[in-house]
């Protein structure tokens, strides 16, 4: 071999093998996946000429993209102004209803000369924003981001989710946790494209919205929490002000109050609510089943309308959430009656109602959601009922489990649950082909009986939640483990740039 051609050999060899850019490797480590991305050769460069768009007099669109602008602003420093029309070095938002892009999907091309981004929706307009912020460093979405120019990968993605409904539940009931906290957890779950927040308001441990009919049940039932610590509850002003904050996220918040059993500090503020009438201390150990609302008496149901008749106005969303599950000391007669009240008390109120699985054991009507967690024939009887169930099996989503032996929080009551195999779930076999049309989403539920503030929740939420955000929008058939996990050990350095406190499971080979 001539030393010119080793030469032009090893150059070519040094080309094909560079590694990839940042920009690129970026593109690559979005979670969840989009359904359809191609990376192309270039990059958009953000600089102080920059300029933003938006194709729309849609005021939902507006707001997107002037959040979009503000948070461009901070991260750069730039200004970042608007332009009327479609120019070189812009970012242009066009919201078009006859795209065909299906509700919270969108298009985006980045190219050399333009990001442009396309919906039918604000909602898809959003989600893209948040690819975008996917896409750009991660020291940028730190408390002091560096506030310079950076570049975009050129490529074209074409995205929309599998499941309409990709939740994650809170429970703020065993363990209380503050408005600035699920704020937090809200803006976190946006990131990765999560658009439900069910908040789990009430147990046997602690009542936690004010009820303006029943003041005792924070006055008294939200003084304490597990372990006997000092408890707290939201304000109606407080949980409206949640409610909006994450609606500008394109969440929707979902209250629970449970119902007819761990109900044990509604009773404690209100004896009358039991059958025996006694008066009760709170409790703040972390047993469940023991406690019931008192089936024979009307004025159980009189109360039970007057907590729906605040929620519903509390909640602008279409569902609202009575719990329903393992209440152990209702006789089945009784849990079945209990149901049947509630669902018509619900709807009397033009909302939908959704409970743990159990409630299949009753007549369901075709507006109730049933919520998978345990027990495989409930979410069928509920299906076969022309009802729509949320899947969230504990033994694949529950973040309360425990990842290993080693885990320093969580229950393992449902088995350990590594990443891997939260990851390793597919949805679709849960009920049949013919049943899957009622599949309305996938949701992970954190309780917190052994958690007391948000850094211990990020620990057992993180790095499981992106994973299950990535089940509840990308198809199963689009998403392997092994690609997976490549990209997740890349969002490390985001989480450091956030200040989460992820578990580094050793699964997982973390890019920082
Ligand atoms: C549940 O885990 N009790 C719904």
């Amino acid at each position: 071999m001539s030393l010119l051609f080793r030469a032009i050999l090893i150059l070519f060899l040094f080309a094909t093998c560079s590694p990839a850019s940042h920009e690129e490797v970026r593109s690559t480590s979005l979670i969840p996946l989009p359904a359809d991305l191609t990376v192309q050769q270039g990059f958009f460069e953000v600089n102080n000429q920059t300029t933003i768009v938006c194709l729309s007099d849609d005021s939902a669109a507006h707001q997107v993209v002037s959040r979009f602008r503000q948070l461009l602003e901070k991260v750069t420093s730039f200004s970042i102004p608007w332009q009327p029309e479609a120019a070189d070095n812009a970012i242009v938002f066009s919201l078009d209803t006859k795209t065909g892009v299906p509700d919270e999907g969108y298009h985006l091309v980045i190219n050399g000369r333009q990001v442009k981004i396309t919906a039918s929706s604000a909602a898809g307009l959003y989600c893209a924003t948040q690819t975008l912020r996917q896409l750009w460093p991660e020291e940028f979405d730190s408390e002091n981001p560096p506030r310079q120019n950076f570049r975009w990968q050129a490529l074209e993605i074409h995205d929309t989710p599998r499941y309409r409904w990709r939740g994650a539940m809170l429970d703020v009931a065993r363990h209380f946790f503050t408005i600035e906290e699920v704020k937090r957890y809200i803006d976190y779950l946006a990131f990765y494209k999560m658009n439900v927040l069910h908040l789990h308001l009430s147990d046997d441990q602690g009542w936690r919205i004010e009820m303006k009919k029943w003041p005792r049940l924070t006055a008294f039932g939200a003084q304490q929490e597990v372990g006997g610590t000092t408890g707290g509850f939201y304000t109606q002003e407080q949980y409206r002000e949640l409610v909006q904050y994450a609606a500008d996220r394109f969440v929707l918040v979902v209250p629970e109050i449970d119902l007819p059993g761990h109900t044990h500090a509604a009773m404690a503020s209100y004896p009358e609510l039991s059958c025996d009438g006694r008066s009760r201390e709170l409790y703040t150990g972390i047993d469940v089943g023991f406690s019931s609302l008192c089936y024979q008496k009307e004025s159980t149901f009189a109360f039970i309308a007057d907590v729906v008749d605040e929620l519903a106005a509390l909640t602008p969303g279409p569902f609202l959430h009575i719990g329903g599950d393992e209440a152990l000391s209702t006789p089945h007669e009784e849990y079945v009656g209990f149901i049947t009240r509630i669902q018509q008390i619900v709807r009397a109120r033009g909302k939908r109602m959704i409970g743990w699985e159990e409630i299949a054991q009753a007549h369901l009507d075709s507006t109730s959601v049933a919520q998978y967690w345990s027990n495989q024939q409930h979410a069928k009887d509920a299906a076969a009922q022309g009802a729509m169930i949320i899947l969230s099996p504990a033994t694949r989503v529950y973040l309360d489990m425990k990842y290993d032996s080693t885990s320093v929080f969580g229950q393992d009551w449902a088995g350990l649950t590594s990443v891997e195999k939260s990851y390793q779930w597919l949805p679709d076999t849960v009920v049949s082909e013919t049943w899957q049309h009622l599949v309305l989403g996938i949701e992970a539920p954190l309780w917190s009986e052994t958690i007391t503030h948000l850094d211990e929740a990020e620990y057992l939420a993180f790095p499981r939640l992106p994973g299950i955000a990535e089940l509840a929008w990308t198809n199963s058939n689009k998403r392997t483990w092994s690609d997976y996990r490549q990209r997740l050990g890349r969002h490390a350095k985001r989480f450091d740039a956030w200040g989460i406190h992820y578990f580094r499971s050793p699964e997982i080979e973390w890019q920082n």
